[in-house]
This record gives structure tokens, C-alpha cells and sequence, in this order.
């Protein structure tokens, strides 16, 4: 079951749904949409839940910025308010088990049931550069930045966005990257292949409602293969994936014959 308004609004989400489209909003702008633990578990909770008729899904920030990141406060001795303290004060194996399950936070993105589209404006640093990544496509406002900040405060970039950096980027880009935290502009992502569109923010909207559009414009089962495939594509061996590509395909077949 969907977690309710009053549940998502507790770790500061909000959720619109309109026919096949999902719209979730980080929505703790006054902390600049800074992430919390409780966040990634009803991002996680929500994306088990998304109805099957959902096949886009679009993630936003609300005021200023898409994100800040992780919540500074968690690396603070006093916490934050009702959030878990594994990564300060657990064992190791808790900490293990707690960034794990943070981790499925971002990973349900990635389901090629729907497609999901990061919509950032302002900024995504360190979790919020990550959950950006952890989205297929990213439509980016013209003045925004990206930074994994992460380096610069002791850490690693730890929920799922090594993985698709290096994949978008390449191995020597995204360590430059990460490696020095510094602020990737739009433009730049726009030539990096981070974005895959960058637009005026008075545009920022309209261009992720196109892009929505062209999305759903094609056969719901056939973009879900498509976007199946080329998800395994990025792991298996030709002679695996092109089984997978005529399974697939045969499948298709089936459904259009009806
Ligand atoms: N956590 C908690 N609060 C944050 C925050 C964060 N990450 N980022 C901003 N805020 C709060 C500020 O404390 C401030 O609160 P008050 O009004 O109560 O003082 C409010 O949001 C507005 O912040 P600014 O006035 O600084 O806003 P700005 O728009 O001028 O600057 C910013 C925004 C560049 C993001 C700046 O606030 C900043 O650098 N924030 C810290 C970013 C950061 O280091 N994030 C952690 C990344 S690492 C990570 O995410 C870890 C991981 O995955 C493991």
C-alpha cells in the first residue's frame, strides 16, 4: 500500500499521481531539501508501492534546489531529531545493515517497469548528486550544479552513484570528479552526458512535461523490454544479451498477435 500524505509528509515527501505519472518532491526546502534516513525508507516504501500503471516516475525538489544532501546534522554528536544514529554510534555491522537499507532508497529508481527522470534545479550535492544518478535520465535547469561532496567530508559517495557516474562519465572523469567535490555546472553535465537535457529554469517544467509525453507516447510493454535491456546491456556478455534481446522480442510478438 502507498504510504499515506501524512507518512510521506513526516519524512518531508510529497506524492502526485496523474494517470501513468508519478511525481515525488523532496519537500524540506527550508533545509534545502537536505536527506534523512527516514527519507530514503519511505522513498523505498513508495517505490515498492507505486501502482503498475505508473510508467514514469519524476523527482523534485521544492524551493530553491532539488538537494543538499545528507542531513549535516546526522554527522553531528546531538543527531537529528528522531532519526536512527547507526552511522555515528553503530557497530559496524550495523552500519552495514543501516546504508544498506538507505541504499534500497535509491535503487527502486532504477526498476525498468517505469522510467524515472530527475527534474534539478539549483543544486545536488553529495545524496543529492546520488539520487539524481540513481534516476535514468536527468533534465537539468541551466544554472544548476552538481557536486559529490562527499570526499571533502571524510566519506565515500555511498548510495548507489559510483556505479552510474562511472558508467556516464568514464572511470578518470568521475574520480576527478569525486576526488576533488568540486561543482560540475549544467553546461558541463550537458557535454558530460550527466544531463541529458539542460534548459532555462522558466523552461525547467514545461521541457520535463515534453519529455514525459515522448515517453508515454510510445507502447507501455515495449519501452519496459527496451529499458530492461539496455539495463542488462550495461552487465551481460553479448551472447547473453542478444538472448535476452530475442526472448524479449519474442515476447513482444506474443503480445501483439493479441
Ligand atoms: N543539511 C542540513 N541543513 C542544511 C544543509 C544540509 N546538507 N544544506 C543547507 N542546510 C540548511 C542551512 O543550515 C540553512 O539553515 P538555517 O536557515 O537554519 O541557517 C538553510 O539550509 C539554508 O542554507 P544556506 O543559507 O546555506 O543556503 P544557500 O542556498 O545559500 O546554500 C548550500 C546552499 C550551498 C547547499 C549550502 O547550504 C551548503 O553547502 N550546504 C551543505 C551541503 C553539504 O555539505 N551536504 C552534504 C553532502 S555529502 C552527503 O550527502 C553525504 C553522503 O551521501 C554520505
Amino acid at each position: 500500500m502507498l504510504p499515506t500524505t501524512e507518512e510521506l509528509a513526516a519524512a518531508r515527501l510529497s506524492l502526485t499521481i496523474d494517470g501513468p505519472v508519478a511525481t515525488i518532491t523532496l519537500d524540506a526546502p527550508e533545509r534545502r531539501n537536505a536527506q534523512v534516513p527516514s527519507m530514503w525508507h519511505r522513498l523505498r516504501d513508495l517505490g515498492a508501492a507505486l501502482p503498475e500503471e505508473i510508467r514514469v516516475v519524476v523527482l523534485k525538489g521544492a524551493g530553491d534546489c532539488f538537494s543538499a544532501g545528507l542531513d549535516l546534522g546526522m554527522l553531528s554528536p546531538e543527531g537529528v531529531e528522531g532519526e536512527e544514529r547507526a552511522l555515528l554510534l553503530g557497530s559496524d555491522e550495523e552500519r552495514l545493515a543501516a546504508i544498506d537499507s538507505y541504499q534500497q532508497g535509491f535503487t527502486w529508481l532504477r526498476d525498468p517497469r517505469f522510467i524515472s527522470i530527475a527534474q534539478v534545479h539549483g543544486f545536488a550535492i553529495g545524496a543529492g548528486f546520488q539520487l539524481a544518478l540513481a534516476c535514468d535520465l536527468r533534465v537539468v535547469a541551466a544554472d544548476a550544479w552538481f557536486c559529490m561532496k562527499e570526499p571533502a567530508l571524510g566519506l565515500v559517495p555511498d548510495l548507489t552513484g559510483t556505479k552510474p557516474l562511472v558508467e556516464l562519465v568514464g572511470y578518470s572523469r568521475a574520480l576527478e570528479i569525486c576526488a576533488t567535490a568540486r561543482r560540475v555546472p549544467a553546461p558541463e553535465a550537458a557535454e558530460l552526458g550527466l544531463a541529458t537535457a539542460v534548459v532555462p529554469r522558466a523552461e525547467l517544467d514545461a521541457t520535463t512535461a515534453d519529455l514525459v509525453a515522448a515517453l508515454l507516447a510510445n507502447d507501455a510493454g515495449a519501452v519496459r523490454e527496451t529499458t530492461a535491456l539496455l539495463q542488462s546491456a550495461l552487465v551481460e556478455d553479448l551472447d547473453t544479451q542478444r538472448e535476452l534481446e530475442r526472448t524479449a522480442q519474442a515476447r513482444r510478438f506474443r503480445a501483439l498477435q493479441g
